[in-house]
């Protein structure tokens, strides 16, 4: 394991506050937004009273809940009692009061076909799947998986599952066969709805031959539901798989939403920690529906005619809060793509913002970054005057990228909110409201309305103005992880032991001078790759399963595009040779284990690994070498020798 976390302290913190320009909220947008300035003071003077107004106003009950919050630190119950159902709440109502024929998605095909989805629509599609899923003998309470690419029938697959209140675990269709076996065998998913699979840079990227190879793995998959994306046709293997075409065309169009309990499971989403083993976060119903509402509304200031896009993938928690849930909730009109920012150009997501005139759009630094290395001329040549806000997700995002957000892309006059969030926390936490926030280019700003937000140093103790340290909650909120599943022990462990009493999200932050809240990336052996969170830990063992590997060890490298970029350091057994076939190998057997997102960028062979006395790997070396930067205090390593072997080789270790 890791020396003692301590929050990073790279170049970026000078970057960071380097930025001294603010940015006041336009007094028209201001006048007009949803959230106005007095709603921290009422949240903040009795955050439950807030969040049971919230509950009532925003959700549609079967059954009204009693008590508002049953706290058992860390066990939260919020809704106590409560019965609803989470499809009703995001389409069936909205169709009832006559919304049946407003847009909920404008989906765009890579290939360039489209397909537009009233909220008619996914009532009824959503509600055919259901009749499938229960004709193949799911209950409530029966997990269902869904690994699929970003077209229609995902949000429909995970409306159907709410329905009938079958949780769902979307597994993100990037990864590998064997991550979603074991995804699937963590949970004991009794069915799997895949595609054929789905396009991806002018090419067909097959998910059906991982599904297979998935399912002989996981014997608890009794079926699979695949949709024909590519119309290719696809082995199917007799009884065991249906095309979703055939199954759920078949059916009625009716079928009545299943009442559940406010703390019935909705969703599993595995992610990544300091082990290998990926930790299925568990979502509960009705807090986790109002949290993602709530902040929809609040933070994007979401009204009845805008047009909304979220360019995350829905494998991802931004895409279940912020594509599916929150937005359906509110009854959002939202664009949906299936493919990449560069395909066929450059020029896609603005052609898509001027073509569907998107008025709020919501992405990743690393998407904004990549952007801008493309230069300013691409966005210019569209007309992209409908947007109003502008978000940001999932990374710190520095303050260039930030600022050529606003200016390049909002035309310098859109706010844009920087939301910090996690798949645990199930709803954005820390943001600025963009109609009362003075907002700093790369800070998060505050805790929102209802979040009691802090930066403690290694005791506990909070940091004063211009004092840096780690990033802990000190309430429970709705959206709030409800645990690991199977595994409560580990939700203690990982979230409420390192300071007593607080919520310790594992991410470094400073305070500034005016109570600015800047995250400073994590803490923990985990990486930041794109906005994806990737384990140290889960990378080395899947060198570690190569035959030829002896030992290695993984960190994170600062990177100008994608925040940070996988560094592996390799040692091979005796006998094997480094050679660039055998670092292609190995990069290419991290993708196979884990997905192509895992695949080390920089890759270097190491004669041994520089070690403390009891042999404890000293990462922060590595990070040290990785980065190119002096080294730390080495006293404590057992042989300098190593450290200098490893330097003298680091120029070889991009991947061509
Ligand atoms: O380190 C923080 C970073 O992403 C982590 C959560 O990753 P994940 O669960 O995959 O969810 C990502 C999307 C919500 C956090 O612990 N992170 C997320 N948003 C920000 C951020 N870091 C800095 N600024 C953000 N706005």
């Amino acid at each position: 394991m890791s020396d003692e976390p301590q929050p990073h302290s790279g170049p970026e913190i000078e970057n960071l506050f380097a930025e001294t320009r603010t940015f006041p909220p336009d007094p028209a947008f201001a006048a007009a937004a949803n959230a106005q300035a007095g709603i921290y003071d009422e949240a903040a003077a009795d955050y439950v009273g807030f969040w049971e107004k919230q509950a009532k106003e925003r959700i549609s009950w079967f059954t009204p809940f009693g008590e508002t919050l049953k706290w058992e630190l860390p066990f939260a119950e919020w809704f106590v009692g409560g019965e609803l159902n989470i499809a009703y709440n995001c389409v069936d109502r909205h169709v009832e009061r006559g919304l049946g024929d407003k847009v909920a998605y404008h989906w765009i095909g890579e290939p360039g076909d489209t397909r537009t989805l009233t909220y008619r629509d996914l009532m009824v599609e959503s509600s055919k799947a259901a009749n499938a899923l229960l004709e193949l003998g799911v209950r409530k309470g029966d997990r269902v998986a869904i690994y699929m690419p970003m077209i229609p029938e995902l949000p429909i697959a995970m409306l159907a599952c709410a329905r009938i209140g079958a949780p769902h675990t979307v597994v993100f269709g990037g990864f590998s066969a064997e991550a979603l076996s074991s995804r699937i065998n963590d949970c004991g998913a009794k069915v799997l709805i895949t595609a054929d699979g789905g396009w991806r840079r002018g090419k067909k990227v097959g998910l059906k031959h991982h599904a297979d190879e998935a399912v002989t793995q996981a014997p608890t998959i009794e079926h699979m539901i695949v949709v024909d994306r590519f119309g290719d046709g696809a082995h199917m293997v007799p009884h065991r798989d249906l095309w979703w075409h055939e199954i759920v065309d078949r059916q009625s169009e009716v079928c009545p939403p299943v009442p559940v309990d406010s703390e019935h499971m909705l969703y599993l989403l595995y992610t990544s920690g300091t082990t290998a083993k990926p930790k299925g976060i568990l979502h509960t119903s009705a807090g986790y529906l109002l949290g993602a509402a709530f902040t929809h509304w609040a933070v994007f200031d979401i009204k009845p005619d805008d047009v909304y896009w979220c360019a995350a993938d829905i494998g991802w928690v931004t895409g279940h809060s912020y594509i599916v849930y929150g937005p359906l909730a509110n009854a959002t009109t939202g664009v949906m793509y299936e493919g990449a920012p560069d395909a066929p150009t450059w020029d896609r997501w603005w052609e898509i913002v001027e073509e569907y005139k998107v008025s709020i759009l919501y992405c990743a630094p690393t998407a904004i970054r990549a952007f801008m290395k493309q230069g300013e001329a691409i966005p210019e040549a569209h007309d992209l005057s409908s947007l109003r806000v502008l978000g940001s997700v999932g990374e710190p995002i520095n303050p260039e990228a930030w600022r050529w957000y606003k200016d390049v892309i909002g035309g310098g006059k859109t706010p844009v909110v920087d939301t910090w969030w996690q798949t645990e926390t199930g709803q954005i936490l820390i943001s600025p409201l963009p109609g009362v926030t003075t907002t700093k280019p790369g800070s998060a700003t505050f805790g929102l309305p209802g979040i009691d937000a802090d930066v403690v140093d290694a005791d506990g103790t909070s940091v004063p103005n211009g004092g840096g340290g780690y990033l802990v909650l000190k309430r429970p909120w709705p959206g709030m992880l409800r645990g690991i599943y199977g595994d409560p022990e580990r939700y203690k462990q990982t979230y409420w032991s390192r300071f007593p009493g607080m919520y310790f999200a594992g991410d470094g932050a400073k305070r500034d001078e005016d109570g600015y809240i800047w995250l400073l990336g994590r803490v923990d052996d985990v990486m930041n790759v794109a906005g994806h969170r990737i384990s140290t830990t889960e990378v080395e063992s899947a060198l570690v399963d190569h035959k030829s590997v002896a030992e290695a060890a993984v960190v994170g490298k600062n990177d100008p595009i994608s925040g940070q970029a996988i560094f592996a350091f390799v040692t091979l057994k005796s006998g094997q040779e480094p050679s660039d076939a055998l670092a292609v190998q190995l990069r290419e057997h991290v993708a196979y284990v884990i997905g192509p997102i895992a695949r080390p960028k920089f890759l270097l062979f190491a004669p041994d690994l520089p070690k403390t006395r009891s042999g404890k790997i000293m990462r922060r070396l590595l990070r040290d070498i990785a980065e190119g930067r002096a080294l730390g205090d080495a006293s404590t390593l057992a042989d300098a020798n190593v450290v200098d072997a490893i330097r003298s080789n680091t120029g070889k270790a991009e991947e061509d």
